[in-house]
């Protein structure tokens, strides 16, 4: 007898399902601590590879692996319930050929459990997304500023300014559309731009600083809170975290200092936060 979960999570068709319907809320998470309080709120966790810059200080998302993805994408699924978790696919787990981006995917979905894998790219990859998403691999799509492409594109700037540059860009999204994947970020790409995308396309659109005519929002968690060292401009701050966790920090290393720290007298008991 198979056993089925009282808890239904979100699925990749349910968020598909929200085109032009109640915008979409996405936010970053690696942890299983963060991912059970952004999981109270939000219909999916992206489990980014923006964890290399986020949790170990590397300049750029190009040397995270795909072992350090899986793990982290274990720990997200480990503590949330509801929402769609999503795990990137980092660079050079995917990009030699849809063999291989394959491989990768089966590797993340069967480690994780997640519900799906995002990767970068727009027309360059769009053989890809439709080779897995036909073998029932769900695709979140990646286009605009894509940050693994670094090295090529020099610095990370707004993509389609002036009316001019847009075909590309459009084209990247009518791609990925096509091809079958059940929604994509659009990164840093002008207003006007991300509006005639998410007019153009089948698929929900998920703005990082591409304003609000997209279909639904991501951004970097650590990023909203304040708790990274840098952040882009277009990120709205709903928390300043950095400046408390250390005014905590430096509460707790002055008693440890004056020898004002709780003695055995306490019982050790864990209290619930
Ligand atoms: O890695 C990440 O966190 C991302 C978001 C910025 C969309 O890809």
């Amino acid at each position: 007898m198979s056993v089925q979960s009282a808890i239904k999570r979100k699925s990749a068709p349910d968020i598909r399902a929200r085109k032009n319907g109640e915008p979409i809320v996405m936010l970053t998470s690696y942890h299983a601590h963060t991912a059970a309080l952004v999981d109270r709120h939000c219909d999916v966790i992206l489990v980014g590879d923006s964890l290399g810059n986020v949790m170990h200080g590397f300049e750029t998302t190009v040397p995270v692996t795909l072992d350090m993805m899986i793990l982290q994408g274990r720990a997200v699924m480990r503590g949330s319930k509801h929402a769609l978790v999503v795990v990137d696919m980092p660079f050079g787990s995917y990009e030699a050929s849809k063999e291989q981006a394959f491989h990768s995917a089966v590797r993340i979905l069967k480690e994780t459990h997640c519900g799906a894998v995002k990767l970068e790219g727009g027309v360059r990859m769009a053989e890809t997304v439709a080779f897995l998403s036909e073998r029932g691999v769900p695709v979140m799509g990646h286009i605009g500023l894509t940050p693994q492409s670094i090295n090529t594109l020099g610095s990370f700037r707004a993509q389609g300014r002036d009316q001019g540059s847009w075909d590309p860009i459009l084209n990247d999204a009518r791609a990925i559309s096509d091809a079958g994947a059940f929604s994509v970020v659009v990164e840093a790409v002008a207003e006007p731009l991300a509006r005639k995308i998410t007019e153009t396309i089948a698929i929900p659109t998920i703005g990082i600083g591409a304003s609000a005519a997209c279909d639904g929002q991501v951004l970097v968690l650590e990023d909203m809170l304040g708790l990274s060292p840098r952040t882009p401009k277009f990120v709205r701050r709903y928390g300043e975290l950095g400046p408390a966790i250390e005014a905590a920090i430096k509460g707790y290393a002055d008693d440890v200092r004056s020898r004002a720290f709780p003695g055995p007298e306490h019982v050790y008991e864990m209290k619930k936060s």
